[in-house]
């Protein structure tokens, strides 16, 4: 990384201010609506994230550049963390200019916040760069650009994860209410088949009513998640882990959802289902040796599909988006 920076804007208010060298950020994937919770429950993982660098250059505005093989766009306007970028120099009067590398890890249209990873982390490592001149609420706000560029619309729930780290409710977005809960040590079984699922096609498909049967259950199941994770009542967290209204819907995009929901749980995971918009789908389990045996279900079901697919076994990420440099 090769930072820029002349002498007039190290003299500037903003340099000698901001922080002069470059920042390296790993930038976690998350898991939105945590079963029943569509757009407002969300938790960070420690397996996969992305890395991204990001320093001041000499002329105003931003500059990507990508460092893995997705070909995704350079042109701040179509990228989902430069769009983030965008919005937070619209809040900032002096001439700013970024650049930011990407090395994305976190496969595009996995279902598990690849977009949220890229936004999140660009806005975070810039306001690192900035001496934190922006709150964690604004980061989210700016991030949710970014999402709302990948997927058509406003949601934070992979976003305000990655920012805040661990599991967050979102109680609304306009105007912002987030909430950390605390949760007990929880083992996440994560497989993707390779298979591509577009967020925005994914929340096409879905109805835009319920019936109130349906709507009452599921307040249940998200009142009873959010019980349980206060409670670190394992029973509750299992039980409330249902979802009446996304899943029969859009688990008609995965290949062998059902099997692997059935095959996990007879493994012993408390329960799981869809990651965000899928296609993968995630388990949470009390322990690391089920969440294995949970791995080793989720292959024998897609190597009997001879669907090529990717597994993970990782916890929940408490932090967010960390700082590696400095
Ligand atoms: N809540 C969003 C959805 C998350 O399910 O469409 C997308 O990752």
């Amino acid at each position: 990384m090769r930072p820029i920076f002349t002498n007039n804007f190290l003299n500037s208010p903003l340099g000698a201010g901001g922080n002069k060298g470059s920042i390296t950020i790993h930038s976690p994937a998350t898991i939105a609506n945590m079963v029943c919770g569509f757009d407002v429950l969300g938790f960070a993982v420690n397996e996969p994230y992305d890395e991204m660098v990001i320093s001041f250059k000499e002329e105003p505005g931003i500059t990507i550049i990508n460092e893995d093989e997705y070909d995704l766009p350079t042109q701040p306007e179509l990228n989902v963390a430069g769009a983030a970028l965008l919005a937070m120099l619209e809040e900032i009067t002096e001439p700013v200019g970024f650049e930011l590398q990407i090395r994305k890890h976190i496969k595009p249209g996995s279902g598990v916040g690849s977009s949220a990873a890229s936004a999140a982390g660009a806005v975070v490592a810039a306001n690192r760069l900035l001496n934190e001149r922006f709150s964690k609420e604004d980061l989210v706000r700016f991030a949710m650009n970014g999402e709302k560029l990948a997927s058509g619309v406003k949601h934070a729930d992979n976003i305000a994860p990655c920012i805040y780290g661990g599991v967050t409710l979102i109680r609304s977005i306009f105007p912002l209410d987030i909430i950390s809960l605390t949760a007990p040590p929880l083992f996440v079984t994560i497989v993707h088949p390779q298979i591509e699922v577009r967020t925005a096609d994914a929340r096409g498909i879905l109805k835009q009513q319920v019936l109130l049967k349906d709507a009452i259950r599921q307040w249940g199941n998200i009142a009873g998640l959010v019980a349980g994770l206060l409670q670190s009542n394992y029973e509750l967290i299992g039980r409330s882990l249902e979802d009446v209204l996304i899943e029969p819907v859009r688990s008609i995009l995965i290949p062998g959802f059902d099997e692997i929901k059935q095959q996990s749980k007879l493994a012993g995971a408390l329960g799981g289902g869809i990651s965000g918009s899928g296609p993968s789908i995630f388990m949470l389990s009390k322990d690391e040796t089920t969440a294995k045996q949970v791995e080793k279900q989720m292959h024998s079901v897609y190597e009997k599909l001879s669907l090529e697919h990717h597994t993970y076994v990782t916890t929940i990420n408490q932090t967010g988006v960390k700082f590696v440099s400095p």
